[in-house]
């Protein structure tokens, strides 16, 4: 994060904070959260993007804590489960300015969305059509959008590409499945038809997938006018904005994003005859994941051949990003001081299998030892929100630092509250 700094005995300190101390008082593994480093990326998305609407998506971090400063800083909010949304709306955010999306929502996902007023339902599968109009009721009508696959390629790896057809997500323009449930949602009283969604893939590092899709959506914009003579007012392109998970790794520029696809929409909807919609975007990796920082303490080292192991009190529970798509992180020691020369290591997890691997050919010094502290930076996003319960370690707390003090916003997963919900039936 920006505020970092190194601090004299080897150390490292984030918003004024000594990591060492985080890790003292509330132990290890923490995930530790820079409250201004999330704050100024919201403002830097505000500034970049003034006329349009910002919607974090929950799913890479959510707290109460969260939710609040996301409001204060002026964006919306992006869910995908009842979960989420209650947690939000408890938190005091505003649900006229939270969208419901998922490919599968259940019957509880629909109940809280509508009990509880969410400003939009994204509408994915025609399933859901006929569903979501018989739960509003005789005499409501809810906003919703429908989630459209652009047909671009784009994303950090295959797992989290979701523009093209093929995969779960939304109604594919070029079959014609999205244009035909634009017809469905059009006859249905209940529903009121805002505009149009697509999210094209995550961890992407360019403008270009983003100009092609936009050309594309106000293409079927312009096709839903002259079929239905209706004039759509948003235009929702989804997040996946990429960042740098290592440095010198290049990030989307978000700046030259929100420029680029002004300029675009304005000279597409000139071209098509289009009054210019209401743009949104849905980052949730790009506003959080640089805020965070994982601290493991080092519970083993091991020399094997020409392999360094250190052995740190986390893994694959905290963090399963590694193992599932690839993603190479930076660890570095911390918390005091080290003349020894760098050696090639692995920093490894302490679950049962071989494959956990939080990160591998990595530089550290060569007298790494038990006790030491191991700082994971960019650990905000999909850390914590991915956490699972393997091997029953409790996943672990969040900690917020601010001008020079932390405080708790997440506690730990005790083994207490493991044991108790086992009923032992
Ligand atoms: N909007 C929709 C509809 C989404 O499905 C997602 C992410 C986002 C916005 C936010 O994407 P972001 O800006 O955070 O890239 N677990 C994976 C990422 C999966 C993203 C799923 N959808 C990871 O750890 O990389």
């Amino acid at each position: 994060p920006a505020s970092t700094t190194r601090l004299a005995h080897g150390g490292l300190a984030v918003a004024g904070v000594d990591l060492a101390e985080v890790a003292e008082r509330f132990a290890t593994p923490v995930y530790v959260l820079d409250e201004g480093e999330v704050r100024e990326r919201c403002r830097t998305y505000r500034a970049a993007f003034p006329e349009a609407e910002i919607l974090y998506a929950a799913k890479a971090f959510l707290s109460r804590a969260m939710a609040r400063w996301v409001q204060e800083e002026g964006l919306g909010l992006d869910v995908c489960s009842a979960g989420e949304l209650e947690l939000a709306v408890v938190a005091g955010f505003p649900p006229d300015r939270i969208v419901l999306h998922g490919n599968a929502k259940s019957p509880r996902d629909l109940d809280a969305a509508l009990r509880l007023g969410v400003g939009r339902i994204v509408i994915d599968s025609p399933s859901e059509i006929a569903r979501i109009a018989a739960a509003v009721g005789p005499d409501g009508r809810q906003k919703v959008m429908v989630r459209v696959v652009p047909g671009v390629t784009a994303g950090g790896h295959h797992k989290i590409r979701t523009g093209t057809d093929g995969q779960k997500f939304g109604l594919s323009l070029s079959d014609g499945s999205a244009l035909h449930a634009v017809t469905r949602v059009l006859a249905q009283r209940r529903l009121e038809l805002t505009g149009l969604h697509c999210h094209i893939g995550s961890q992407i590092t360019e403008v270009k997938p983003y100009v092609t899709a936009l050309r594309r959506m106000v293409g079927l914009m312009a096709r839903i006018r002259d079929a239905h003579g209706r004039v759509l007012p948003e235009l929702d392109l989804g997040g996946g904005h990429g960042i740098a998970y290592r440095p010198g790794e290049a990030a989307l520029d978000i700046t030259a994003l929100a420029r680029k696809l002004r300029g675009e929409l304005v000279e597409a909807c000139a071209a098509a005859g289009l009054p210019v919609p209401r743009l949104a975007v849905e980052p949730g990796r790009a506003v959080v994941g640089p805020a965070g920082v994982a601290v493991y303490r080092v519970l083993a080292v091991k020399h094997t051949g020409d392999t360094l192991f250190a052995a740190v009190d986390g893994g694959m529970s905290d963090n399963p990003r590694p193992a599932l798509y690839g993603v190479r992180y930076a660890p570095r020691l911390i918390g005091r001081a080290s003349t020894a020369a760098a050696r090639t290591a692995t920093v490894v997890g302490r679950h049962c299998e071989a494959g956990d691997v939080l990160a591998a050919g990595v530089e550290l010094p060569g007298d790494v030892r038990p006790g030491d502290l191991i700082a994971v930076p960019v650990a905000g996003a999909y850390h914590l929100s991915m956490a699972s319960g393997y091997n029953m370690v409790g996943r672990p707390p969040v900690v917020a630092v601010d001008q020079g003090t932390a405080r708790l916003l997440v506690r730990r997963e005790t083994l207490e509250d493991l044991r108790l919900r086992d009923l032992g039936g």
